[in-house]
């Protein structure tokens, strides 16, 4: 199995991300989770991470709190899509396994520098703050990374927060610029495909069809989080941004899309966080990125049905 840190900002979507995970243990080991502000505020994120874990029946998963601040800004965060817990949806709890003492940052250093290189993948599913703060930390842990697959950015489809900028993005654009900036292999999955990742009445009852603890779960976060869509877009239902990234890890050829360089506007406050993407390749800038911008949703929605259902 792959080795991979998760680093989160829960998010219905984000726990779908992690169920995937933690249901796919022959394809992903979960090295630990690391938590961030970002649509909601930390103290919020690291507990819904830890109640995710408890739904699933992993208490062992080691989660930590990252930052609770983009680097050179202040934060911006989406109660108006996941609601003022972040998970609203299910009934909540108040978890009881523990939050690592260790800062999330500290943890994405020392397992870099302990585990051979090349051989841990990092899957951002929020700002990306606690890799950038890493990266500038400890230089020397970017040539260790394996691959960084993240959630993040938009092209075609513009943005979500702003008319110009995804929200992950433009939540902390320097983090985003430097991570792009790295020379790490990275892989993103913009709105471009994760708005084809759609849920549905079928594709909700499914999970709900399971029968079990993370089915209902899943089902009744999923029923809040595609209100916001279907409601304010018309879209049939709501799109599973985060855990594309997982399912990409266990199945790539679900997906597919173009290697393009991709830069981040950090400076006009109109278009802030847009991630300029050369998918026509008019530029001579060179490629930094997999752009992904298509995805088998129906493979996608079994490959979730079915690793959930282990759960
Ligand atoms: C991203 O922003 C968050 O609201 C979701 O969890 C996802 O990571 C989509 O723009
Ligand atoms: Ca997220």
């Amino acid at each position: 199995p792959r080795k991979i840190i998760i680093d989160t900002d829960p998010g219905q979507d984000d726990a779908v991300a992690i169920l995937l995970a933690l249901g796919s243990p022959e394809d992903i080991d979960l090295l630990g989770i690391t938590t961030v502000a970002g649509n909601v505020p930390l103290a919020l994120t690291q507990k819904n991470a830890r109640i995710t874990c408890e739904v699933a029946g992993r208490p062992e998963i080691k989660v930590f709190a990252g930052c609770d601040a983009p680097l050179e800004r202040p934060l911006v965060t989406a109660e108006h899509v996941h609601g003022s817990t972040g998970l609203d949806g299910p009934d909540l709890f108040e978890p009881t396994m523990a939050l690592q003492d260790r800062h999330g940052v500290e943890f994405i250093i020392d397992t870099l520098r302990a585990e051979a290189p090349g051989t841990v993948t990092l899957c951002p599913l929020g700002p990306l703050t606690n890799i950038g703060a890493a990266f500038r930390k400890a230089p020397d842990i970017i040539d260790r990374v394996q691959e960084i697959v993240l959630m993040g950015g938009a092209y075609f489809e513009v943005g979500n927060i702003t008319p110009a900028a995804e929200f992950n993005i433009y939540v902390d654009p320097e983090a985003a610029r430097d991570v792009l900036a790295s020379g790490v292999k990275i892989t993103m999955m913009p709105l471009d495909v994760t708005h084809k990742a759609l849920t549905s009445r079928a594709r909700v009852q499914a999970f709900r069809d399971l029968g079990s603890r993370v089915g209902n779960f899943t089902a009744d976060m999923l029923d809040f989080f595609e209100r916001f869509d279907v409601e304010k877009y018309g879209s049939e239902g709501g799109p599973l941004h985060d855990p594309c990234v997982i399912a990409y890890l266990i199945q790539p050829e679900l997906f597919s899309g173009r290697h393009i360089n991709v830069e981040i506007e950090t400076a006009s406050p109109l278009t802030l966080g847009m991630t300029v993407a050369d998918w026509w390749g008019v530029t001579d800038r060179p490629a930094n990125a997999l752009f992904i911008g298509d995805v088998d949703a129906d493979g996608f929605f079994a490959l979730l049905t079915e690793r959930l259902g282990r759960l």
